[in-house]
C-alpha cells in the first residue's frame, strides 16, 4: 500500500508547529500507524544508535524496574529499549501520553510485538506507585512542552531511577537539556554522552557556538529500498543526516554520591570528526573540558582509520602531546564495526545539521 504523504506532510507541520499550538493531533491509528512506521522508524534508528552505544559502555537499566515511555506516540522508543535490554528486565511497561489513541496505539504494538509483557496505559503519570522503581524512557517531547509541562516532567524525571532521554540534534533542542543535566547531576550518576559527572564543558564562553549533538547511521534499507528514497524525496529529508542529542542518567547506590560509570581519562567527540587533508578535529568532551583537537595521520595511522567510521566509535582515551592527539584507544560500539567501510555514505558536516523536529 502506497503511504499517504499529505497526511505525513500535514504531521510533520503540525509537530513544527507543536510549540505554539499544543493541543493533541493524533487523528486515527492509521495515522499513528503510518507515523512508526516512517518518523518513528527514523527515531528508532537513532534510539538504535544510543543503545549501541550504551551496551558499548556497559550499562543497561537496574533490573526489576518498570519501563515508563512518556509521551510515548505510537511507543517507537520504549519497544527500542525492550528489544535492546529484553523485556525479562523489566516489571511492566507503562505507556504515557496526553493523546489516548497514542497510548492505546502504543500498547498494543508492545503487546504484540511482547507477548509476555504487561503493559499499561497511564493516562496521568503521577498515579504511578511513588515508591515503584522506574526506568523514564524520553523521546522528542521537549519542544512540545510548555514550561508548566516541562516542570512536571522534570519532577517525574527526579523521582526515576533511571532515565534514557533521546531529542533531537538542533542547537535549540541539544542546548534545552545541558540545563537539565545540571540540575540532575547531584541527584544522578551522567552516564552518557558525559564521559565525567563535572559541569558541562560546553557551558563556557568559548564554546558557546558548538551544541552536544551526535549522528546516528541508518539502516542499509534507507538506501536500497524505493519507499526510502520516494520518503525522502516527497518531504525534502536527507537519510544520511540523522543527528540527536540525549542523556542517560543512572540513581547512584544508596548512600552514594553520584560517579560517571566511565572511568577518568576517557573522552567523548561531540558533533563529527571533521576531515582535513592529513589530519581531523574532533570537538573532544573531557574531564576537563571541551576542546577542539587535531589528530594527524602521521601520528597514529589506525586511530585516523578509526575516525572515518560512521558513526565514529564515540569514546576514546587520546594519548595527547603538546595539546594534539598523537595516538589512542577506543571503545567498539556494535553494529559500527562491520558492515561499515572508509566509503560507506557519510553524514554531512556536523556543523550543518540544524534539522527539522521530530525526526
Ligand atoms: C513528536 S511525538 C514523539 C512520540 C514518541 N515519543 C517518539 O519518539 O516517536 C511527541 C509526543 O508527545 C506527546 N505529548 C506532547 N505534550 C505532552 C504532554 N504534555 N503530556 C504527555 N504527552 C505529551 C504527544 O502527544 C506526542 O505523542
Amino acid at each position: 500500500m502506497r503511504p499517504d504523504f499529505a497526511l505525513l506532510d500535514r504531521l510533520r507541520n503540525r509537530f513544527l508547529d507543536a510549540p505554539s499550538k499544543g493541543g493533541d493531533y493524533w487523528e486515527s491509528p492509521e495515522m499513528l500507524a503510518l507515523y512508526d512506521s516512517t518518523f518513528g522508524e527514523r527515531i528508532g534508528w537513532k534510539w538504535d544508535s544510543v543503545l549501541a552505544e550504551l551496551r558499548a559502555r556497559h550499562w543497561a537499566p537496574p533490573p526489576g524496574t518498570a519501563l515508563v515511555d512518556w509521551g510515548c506516540g505510537s511507543g517507537i522508543a520504549g519497544r527500542r529499549v525492550l528489544r535492546a535490554f529484553g523485556a525479562d528486565l523489566f516489571t511492566r511497561l507503562v505507556v504515557h501520553d496526553r493523546s489516548a489513541l497514542a497510548r492505546r496505539f502504543a500498547a498494543e504494538r508492545a503487546t504484540s510485538t511482547f507477548p509476555g509483557l504487561a503493559v499499561e496505559q497511564s493516562p496521568d503519570w503521577g498515579e504511578l506507585a511513588p515508591a515503584e522503581p522506574f526506568t523514564l524512557v524520553i523521546s522528542h517531547v521537549l519542544n512540545e512542552l510548555a514550561p508548566a509541562e516541562s516542570a512536571a516532567l522534570l519532577a517525574l524525571v527526579r523521582r526515576a531511577t533511571a532515565v534514557v532521554w533521546v531529542e533531537p540534534g538542533t542547537s535549540e533542542v541539544a542546548r534545552a537539556l545541558v540545563p537539565i543535566r545540571e540540575e540532575l547531576r547531584n541527584t544522578f550518576a551522567v552516564v552518557a554522552p558525559c564521559t565525567h559527572q563535572g559541569a558541562c564543558g560546553l557551558l563556557t564562553p568559548e564554546n558557546h557556538r558548538h551544541w552536544c549533538h551526535h549522528f546516528a547511521r541508518p539502516p542499509i534499507e534507507a538506501f536500497t529500498e524505493a519507499f526510502w528514497s520516494e520518503f525522502a524525496l516527497r518531504l525534502s529529508i536527507d537519510l544520511r543526516s540523522l543527528p540527536y542529542s540525549f542523556l542517560v542518567l543512572d540513581r547512584p547506590p544508596a548512600g552514594c554520591g553520584p560517579e560517571a560509570p566511565t572511568p577518568e581519562g576517557w573522552s567523548r567527540i561531540l558533533g563529527d570528526p571533521r576531515e582535513f587533508k592529513g589530519h581531523f578535529k574532533v570537538l573532544s568532551c573531557e574531564h576537563c573540558g571541551v576542546t577542539e583537537r587535531v589528530l594527524q595521520k602521521r601520528d597514529d595511522k589506525a586511530l585516523f582509520k578509526a575516525m572515518r567510521r560512521v558513526p565514529p566509535p564515540p569514546v576514546f582515551a587520546w594519548t595527547i602531546r603538546d595539546e594534539k592527539i598523537v595516538g589512542g584507544e577506543h571503545w567498539p560500539v556494535p553494529g559500527s564495526e562491520t558492515g561499515k567501510s572508509d566509503e560507506a555514505v557519510s553524514s554531512p558536516e556536523s556543523d550543518a545539521s540544524e534539522e527539522a523536529p521530530p525526526a
